[in-house]
């Protein structure tokens, strides 16, 4: 049955439904995003204190050089490839873009089958701090003190990103502007990996890997890579450094050479 609301009346039920409409699609557009932090997450200490979260995530060992646990972590599946140490990392479990088994791992070397950490974005971080130190996880205070649990839960929940708004997942083609990623990288990364990404090779001298390699084969390890940098090496990190200009240095990267 149609009816119908005549007059003044149906104008500001009209207007209502459309202040409605507009007051609950940001919160739609945001959702994704880093809440508001209560503990002044840009403020430029805190800049560091969750970079080295994200450090953390990618090698707490590497980050800290804390000693290299033996044997497989607990919590590692039968099904997953890996040995040793690696399997303590919290990306090997996790995956690059936070979103393990729904991520880049969801098939491959990697695989493990343990679902991502996005669901923790926004949550408190004392109650992140609780997930890292549960049973599951299997942590001592000599691997990760309470310092370092600390900047990985405002990391998780301040700082990771959706890497699939950055990064279209079936090309692994980053979505930045190759003009601005050329400037900033001839600026900053040439320093270190020379003008074309061959100045450092990361593996072998009969398979080299280079910037242009990572960046090709793998752009969600590049990214957080590029963002908290490499730890326990002194390369830069651009946390604190506009996410897009980021996003630009990982396009141009994936066009210098791979071999
Ligand atoms: C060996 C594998 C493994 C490693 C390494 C690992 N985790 Fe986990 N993690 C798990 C498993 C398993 C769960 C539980 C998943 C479930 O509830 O289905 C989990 C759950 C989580 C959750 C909760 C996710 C959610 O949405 O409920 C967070 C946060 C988390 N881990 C953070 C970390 C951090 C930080 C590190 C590194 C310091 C780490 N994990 C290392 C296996 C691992
Ligand atoms: C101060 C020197 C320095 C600067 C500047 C620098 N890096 Fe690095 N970078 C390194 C070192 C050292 C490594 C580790 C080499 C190794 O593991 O063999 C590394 C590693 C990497 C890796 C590979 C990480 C992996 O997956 O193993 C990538 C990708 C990378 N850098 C990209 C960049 C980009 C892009 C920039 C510019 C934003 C940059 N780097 C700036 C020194 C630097």
């Amino acid at each position: 049955m149609k009816y119908k609301v005549c007059g003044r009346l149906g104008k500001n039920l009209k207007a209502g439904w459309l202040a409605l409409v507009l007051s609950v699609l940001p919160a739609f557009v945001v959702a994704d995003e880093p809440p508001e932090d209560p503990a002044h997450a840009h403020d430029p200490a805190n800049v560091w204190f969750i970079g080295r979260g994200g450090q953390l995530y990618d090698s707490w060992m590497a980050t800290t050089m804390a000693e290299k646990p033996w044997g497989n972590h607990p919590a590692y599946p039968a099904i997953g490839n890996k040995r040793g140490y690696p399997t303590w990392r919290c990306k090997e479990c996790h995956g690059w873009d936070y979103k393990g088994k729904d991520g880049a791992y969801r098939y491959g070397a990697h695989r493990t089958d343990i679902k991502g950490v996005r669901g923790v974005l926004g949550m408190e971080p004392a109650e992140i701090q609780k997930i890292i130190m549960n049973e599951t996880h299997a942590f001592t205070e000599d691997q990760l003190p309470h310092s370092a649990v600390e900047m990985l839960s405002y990391f998780l929940s301040f700082e990771q990103i959706d890497m699939d708004k950055y990064i279209d997942r079936r090309t692994k083609k980053a979505l930045g502007d190759f003009d601005e990623g050329a400037h900033a990288y001839q600026s900053v990364c040439a320093l270190c990996h020379g003008y074309d990404g061959k100045k450092i090779n990361f593996a072998s001298q009969k398979y080299p890997s280079y910037v242009g390699s990572v960046c090709a084969r793998n752009p969600w390890q590049a990214l957080h890579k590029i963002r908290y940098g490499q730890p326990g090496t002194g390369m830069v990190a651009l946390s604190n450094v506009d996410l897009g200009i980021v996003v630009d240095i990982l396009s141009y990267c994936q066009t210098l050479p791979e071999e």
